[in-house]
């Protein structure tokens, strides 16, 4: 059984709790055994820079997750300050964290329009553009190969309004390569780590909008098309950055999990919160709103797969980006995530361990 199959399938199947399989072969002998609550493994993004100063923080994770992924680190900016650097350093020390303590490490992300350092701008030529992000990708995978199980190779590569024949994004990468990109990417990383598990993740697809149908629709003809191809690519990552005011369109978002199931994908869910700027003031009720939206998300999703992993962009109030964009009018702090900015368990937590199989 290849790795990811391990993280992804067999601990999802119950067989590490069991004690049947030791899915964890890590090069540090004396990494912890993996805290395995639920079936489906539970996991957030983390801020790495915190984990040395923040005691509550770093003990949040580590009692609640299986798995982590740097909210920044491994994003362009981050890596890239140069056009010959790669900064590992804070990658370096997340993957560390995992280690010491049975988790595992998402990696986020290799091709995305997002978090660009300024000098790519002078990537000028196809010739250029395809060298680079293949040098990149080769580069990061390579240094993690067989460590990091689970690659978001590429990020939002959906249109904000697809229209028809400009359903892809610009980028960069677009805009030098076409959408050959999302290809070269995929073929990229297949060839540096065969046993990675190969992500295409992108959000705004739940809700009962004509906006969320046209881009539930375009990643659909995106996955078809690569599939057919015979193009690496394992999974959909459903990000889930829900609006709390508006609801789920549940049939709409089964119905795009059976498609990318019949299409022998996975599914996970990879940064889900809920955004709380029009929730009401209240905390108890903004929390059970919070906690229903999420619940009826997850519950569309595993009415017709089981995820291979649910994560949270986030684990505490206390850190989130949703402050960034959807700061509430009232000047109350938002509340978008499963533990308060005291680190104590909000409704959210009880549906993440239902769905995950905690709560059983
Ligand atoms: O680290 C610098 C710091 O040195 C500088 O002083 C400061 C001044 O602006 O910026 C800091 O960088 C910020 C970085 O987060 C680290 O905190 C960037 O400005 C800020 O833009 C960046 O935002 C992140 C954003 O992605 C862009 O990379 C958010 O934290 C992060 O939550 C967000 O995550 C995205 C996912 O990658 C993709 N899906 C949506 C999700 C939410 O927007």
């Amino acid at each position: 059984m290849r790795r990811r199959d391990f993280v992804f399938g067999a601990l999802g199947a119950g067989l590490a709790s069991s004690g049947a399989l030791d899915p964890f072969v890590w090069s540090d002998p004396t990494a912890k055994a993996a805290p395995v609550r639920g079936v489906i493994p539970y996991g957030t993004a983390v801020r790495t820079d915190l984990l040395d100063t923040e005691f509550d923080y770093k003990a949040a994770i580590v009692d609640h997750c299986q798995l982590v992924v740097g909210e920044g680190g491994l994003k362009w900016f981050d890596l890239r300050p140069s056009e010959d650097q790669f900064v590992f350093d804070q990658p370096d020390r997340l993957i560390d964290f995992a280690d010491r303590n049975g988790m595992q490490m998402r990696g986020h992300t290799l091709a995305w329009y997002g978090a660009m350092p300024d000098w790519t701008q002078t990537i000028a030529s196809p010739a250029q553009a395809e060298r680079e992000l293949v040098h990149h990708i080769t580069t990061v995978v390579g240094r993690y190969q067989g460590r990091i199980p689970s690659w978001d190779v590429v990020n939002e590569a959906i249109a904000e309004h697809p229209e028809s024949g400009a359903t892809i994004r610009n980028s960069i990468w677009q805009e030098r390569l076409g959408k050959r990109y999302i290809e070269l990417a995929l073929r990229t990383a297949a060839d540096v780590d065969p046993s990675a598990q190969l992500v295409i993740n992108d959000y705004n697809i739940e809700n009962p909008t004509q906006q969320c149908r046209d881009r539930r629709q375009a990643l659909l003809d995106l996955l078809r098309d690569l599939k057919d191809r015979d193009v690496p690519l394992h999974a959909v990552g459903i990000q889930g950055h829900l609006p709390g005011d508006m609801e789920i369109d549940k049939e709409g978002l089964s119905k795009f999990v059976e498609a990318v199931k019949g299409m022998q994908l996975e599914v996970l869910v990879t940064e889900l919160d809920v955004i709380d700027n029009k929730l009401p003031a209240r905390e108890y009720d903004r929390d059970q709103i919070v906690a229903a939206r999420a619940g009826d998300f997850l519950k569309a999703i595993s009415d017709v797969a089981r995820p291979s992993a649910i994560l949270t962009w986030g684990i505490t109030d206390r850190y989130t980006w949703v402050p960034t964009w959807f700061k509430r009018d009232d000047g109350k702090p938002n509340r978008p995530l499963p533990l308060d900015a005291g680190c104590r368990p909000k409704a959210l937590m009880k549906v993440i361990d239902e769905f995950t199989g905690a709560a059983e």
